[in-house]
């Protein structure tokens, strides 16, 4: 397979598929990218946005991580540029749309591979997202983003993961027996709709529950089961290739998910994990859950030495990614603990009996320590800081709550 035969799906399927139309009413936000996170893992939430700042996405596809970006830093009026580069033309032009349809000014197209990064100046961000896995010789990506990187920038990737993508392989190595290299993308997809109404009770894809990504549209299901190239990774697998390209892996996302304490009550099991490393106790997790589909992960160089994860100081301000803290603490039950599904598991953490009052008052302006005075009694910082500790713990550990020095 050459890169060519990757380059004509997504001309003929621009993934994901997405009208351009319907930026009027939402905007799909996601991970990587999301530019709280940005701000929390790569610089520990002190990133200054009114000094300029330039991102790439590599390989962007109709645009999902590029238009979150540029909006959320046309949002704050940041000096910054998000520089979009695909293979595809197709997909650019949907990207494009989109941005047009938001009035983005801050965004630049180019049609070309992120194997070749020559005359573009260093990036402080990279997103490159489901897309290493599908180049002929991954590692030269990994090693082509790491060059184009400023020295204290990081990177935003997504890769499969193995795991949880159980018995995809199957239905592709089935699907190369029954269709033909030549067969329009529109006949396989029908032939690939064919197998999947026969498959028997025991098939390894039809029992993996987790995967559904295929029914959304033609794009999806090609980009699954069709694809003409594409490898999945274990934890150790990317923490090797991320290594051979002179990065670390700061977080991976969520954080919690590659915690084996997330899912162990024992502690002597735990206590013999004790040891290990962080990139082993997320492998550990990996085996242990069996359910990760993804491997999402932000990576700074290697030689930047520094915490580039945030922490819970007074001068923080935490941020809830995804609802106001007031907004959600409002519905929320007194006494409610924090609960998330996520890939055919449901966690439920217990939260302190102040967990609402906090809340409450995470209202993405004021610090820590402006919530702390704020509260009935206002307690003392050493009194407040466990309990803010323990609503920040699962919050942060499922990607809910992030923390910024910086102004907003
Ligand atoms: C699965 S899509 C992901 C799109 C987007 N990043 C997202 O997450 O929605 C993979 C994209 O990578 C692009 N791609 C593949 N190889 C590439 C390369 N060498 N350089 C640039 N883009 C590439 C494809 O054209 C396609 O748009």
């Amino acid at each position: 397979m050459n890169s060519d035969r990757v380059q004509e799906q997504y001309e003929e399927f621009p993934y994901p598929a997405r009208d351009p139309a319907d930026e009027k009413r939402r905007l799909i936000s996601g991970s990587p990218s999301h530019l709280a996170e940005i701000n929390h893992y790569i610089f520990a939430g002190k990133r200054d946005f009114a000094q300029p700042f330039r991102a790439l996405v590599a390989g962007g596809g109709t645009g999902d991580a590029a238009i979150m970006l540029a909006q959320h830093l046309a949002d704050i009026d940041a000096p910054a540029e998000v520089v979009y580069l695909d293979l595809s033309a197709a997909s650019r032009e949907v990207a494009e749309a989109r941005a047009a349809a938001r009035g983005l000014g801050n965004m630049s197209f180019h049609t070309r591979s992120l194997l070749d990064l020559s005359g573009f100046e260093p990036f402080d961000y990279i997103d490159c997202c489901g897309v290493l896995h599908h180049l002929p010789d991954p590692q030269a990506g990994f090693e082509s983003l790491a060059a184009a990187l400023k020295p204290l920038g990081g990177i935003g990737l997504m890769v499969y993961g193995e795991l949880g993508r159980t018995g995809v392989y199957d239905m592709q190595d089935m699907l190369r027996a029954v269709t033909g290299e030549t067969d329009p993308g529109g006949e396989k997809v029908a032939t690939a709709k064919r197998l999947l109404e026969q498959l028997p009770a025991t098939n390894r894809f039809r029992r993996n529950g987790l995967m559904a990504d295929h029914t959304a549209s033609d794009a999806d299901l090609f980009d699954l089961l069709l694809h003409s190239r594409d490898r999945a990774y274990r934890v150790p697998d990317l923490a090797r290739e991320i290594d051979g390209a002179g990065l670390r892996i700061a977080s991976f996302i969520e954080p919690g998910r590659y915690d084996p304490a997330l899912y162990l009550r024992d502690k002597g099991l735990l206590g013999r994990l004790g040891g290990l490393s962080h990139i082993e106790k997320a492998a550990f997790a990996e085996l242990l859950a069996g359910n990760m589909k993804k491997h999402i992960v932000y990576c700074v160089r290697r030689e930047n030495e520094a915490d580039t994860v945030a922490k819970p100081t007074m001068a923080a301000v935490p941020v809830l990614r995804d609802a106001p803290g007031p907004e959600l603490a409002r519905g929320m039950p007194m006494g409610a603990g924090f609960s998330a599904q996520v890939d055919g598991l449901d966690f439920q953490l217990p939260l302190p009996p102040g967990a609402k009052e906090i809340l409450l008052r995470c209202d993405g302006v004021r610090t820590l320590d402006e919530i702390r005075k704020d509260l009935p009694g206002a307690p003392d910082w050493f009194r407040f800081k466990p309990h803010f500790d323990a609503v920040y713990g699962p919050f942060n550990a499922f990607n809910k709550m992030l923390l910024r020095f910086s102004p907003a």
